[in-house]
Parts: C-alpha cells; sequence; structure tokens
C-alpha cells in the first residue's frame, strides 16, 4: 500500500467511517492526513482496519494530530511509554496490567479535566470472542451533536449559561459501578463545564452531559439538577444516535470526545482476553 490515496467509507450509522487505502506503518503526505482528519471531524468515529504497528509506529501516527495527554492511570502505561494506556482485562500474577474498568458508564474521555483532549485513539491488540464464534467486547458511539440538535427550542434555551460538575469518582460512587482506582479518583479535583459546549474543529454543540461523570449542576437543587442531567444523558444516547464498532485485531479507531460519548460492553471475562492500546490527547478549551 503507498498511502497516495484514501477511501472513506461511513457505517450507515448515525456515526463512524472506515477509511480504507491506508498502511499506518507507512508514511502518510499532508495531503493525505488532511483528509483523514477531515473524515474525521465530519464522521466522528474513524478506523482503519488490519494495522500491524509496533507502540513507536502507533504512538507517531497519532501524535501526529497534536500534543497526547498521559492518563492519570499511570501504572496502566507500557513502560518507557507513558502515553499509551493499556486498557485490557489481563491480569499478571493476580494483578491488572491494564485499565480493566474503562468505559463501564456513558462518558467522554478525562471530561474530568479542564482541558479534556479532543480525541481518543484504541488500536485493538487481542480482542474477546466466544466459543461459538461471537466477537465481544464492543464499543458504543453516541452523538451528543445530533442528540443537542434534536433538543426542544425551550430545553436549548433551558441549557443555555448552566454548568455542570464532572467527577470522575462520583456516578461510580452511587451506583457502584466499577471497582478499580476508586480510592485514586476520589482524590481528584471535580471541574466545571458548561453543559453544552461548542466544539472547537467544526463549531457544532454538543450536550457535553454523560451518566458516568456529572454529578451536579451549579446553583440548582439537587434533584432537580439529577433529573436534568438524566434527561439529557438519556437523549445522547438514544439509538439513533448509535453506532457500535466490533472490533478486529488490527483496527486503530479514533473517536471526538468533543462530539460523543462512549461505553465499552463488558459481556466477556476471563480466559476471553482483550487488550487495547489508548492515546487520548489534543486538549481542547470547553466553551459554550
Ligand atoms: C474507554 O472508555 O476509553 C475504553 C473504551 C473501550 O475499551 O472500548
Amino acid at each position: 500500500m503507498a498511502n497516495d490515496q484514501v477511501e472513506i467509507v461511513p457505517t450507515g450509522a448515525a456515526l463512524g467511517a472506515e477509511i480504507r487505502g491506508i498502511d499506518l506503518s507507512k508514511p502518510i503526505s499532508d495531503d493525505i492526513f488532511d483528509a483523514i482528519e477531515q473524515a474525521f471531524d465530519t464522521h466522528s468515529v474513524t478506523y482503519f482496519r488490519g494495522q500491524q504497528l509496533d507502540e513507536a509506529q502507533f504512538q507517531d501516527f497519532v501524535c501526529r494530530f497534536g500534543e497526547m495527554q498521559v492518563n492519570f492511570l499511570k501504572r496502566y502505561t507500557i513502560k518507557d511509554r507513558p502515553l499509551i494506556l493499556q486498557v485490557s482485562n489481563i491480569k499478571e500474577n493476580g494483578e491488572d496490567i491494564g485499565h480493566a474498568d474503562a468505559g463501564r458508564v456513558w462518558h467522554s474521555d478525562m471530561s474530568y479535566e479542564w482541558n479534556p483532549p479532543r480525541m481518543s485513539v484504541l488500536y485493538a491488540r487481542e480482542v474477546p470472542v466466544s466459543e461459538d464464534g461471537e466477537i465481544k467486547g464492543d464499543t458504543l458511539f453516541a452523538s451528543a451533536v445530533q442528540a443537542y440538535d434534536s433538543l426542544s427550542d425551550k430545553m436549548k434555551e433551558r441549557c443555555k449559561g448552566l454548568k455542570v460538575v464532572h467527577d470522575v469518582a462520583g456516578r461510580r460512587r452511587n451506583t457502584g459501578t466499577g471497582t478499580q482506582d476508586n480510592a485514586q479518583r476520589e482524590a481528584m479535583e471535580k471541574v466545571v463545564h458548561p453543559v453544552i459546549r461548542t466544539h472547537p474543529y467544526t463549531g457544532k454543540k454538543a450536550i457535553y452531559v454523560n451518566m458516568g461523570e456529572c454529578v451536579s449542576i451549579e446553583g440548582m437543587k439537587d434533584e432537580e439538577a439529577l433529573d436534568l442531567i438524566n434527561e439529557l444523558a438519556a437523549t445522547v444516547i438514544r439509538p439513533e444516535f448509535q453506532y457500535r464498532h466490533k472490533w478486529q485485531v488490527g483496527d486503530v479507531l479514533i473517536w471526538d470526545n468533543c462530539a460523543l460519548q462512549h461505553l465499552a460492553a463488558h459481556d466477556f471475562e476471563l480466559p476471553l482476553r482483550r487488550m487495547m492500546w489508548r492515546i487520548s490527547g489534543c486538549p481542547t478549551k470547553v466553551y459554550e
């Protein structure tokens, strides 16, 4: 593959397109890279099948988009590669070697930071397949932009100027979803972002409220705030706004944290193994 042509094939769902004709281990011209980035802004989820990359090749490709961010769960990064987080259920000597709880609740990556990442990238190294050949461990994506567009004018007006508190421990604490590293999560600062954000690259508006990590709204009583959070978050994940990705080993998939939320289907367990390498980055400003 000479990487001189790129083919963009939409999934047909609300989000997502496959990018064909590219070998990420080979050089990519600026023009082709621009086409990839444009497809990413258009489809919010883009993926390349059948890639064979080592750590350096994976990181080099992702870093071409900009500055990447180190996750606070540093213990699961690859040795001497602090940017590459292992998202995995694999254990060695009884210990987790990866972030096993990732994506148990709908969320937008690292929204608990003041400058959350524009994008996250997963590279599928091992994918769980059940005895009867069914692929497990899908990732679901939901368009927060289409969800915003679906809101009534009254609801859009109600959301104007509201700020929501993102707490990386909050919903886990309240719902018992996920146990890994909870003490470290509890110690983290809570962050406030607008309920509606304007996409820093496309200018589109999106709901920036998720089930996973939003706990309260500034200046609003708890009960009213939770009702509104739940209503907005439930709008984002309506089936018509979703794309469900079935992984194959060798997939490199990029998603847009400013435009969507995602959820990992934890529908398998050891001895079925899943190993993903993840890099997130391009810090963004969150504004209405
Ligand atoms: C994540 O939430 O970042 C991980 C998603 C996945 O493992 O499918």
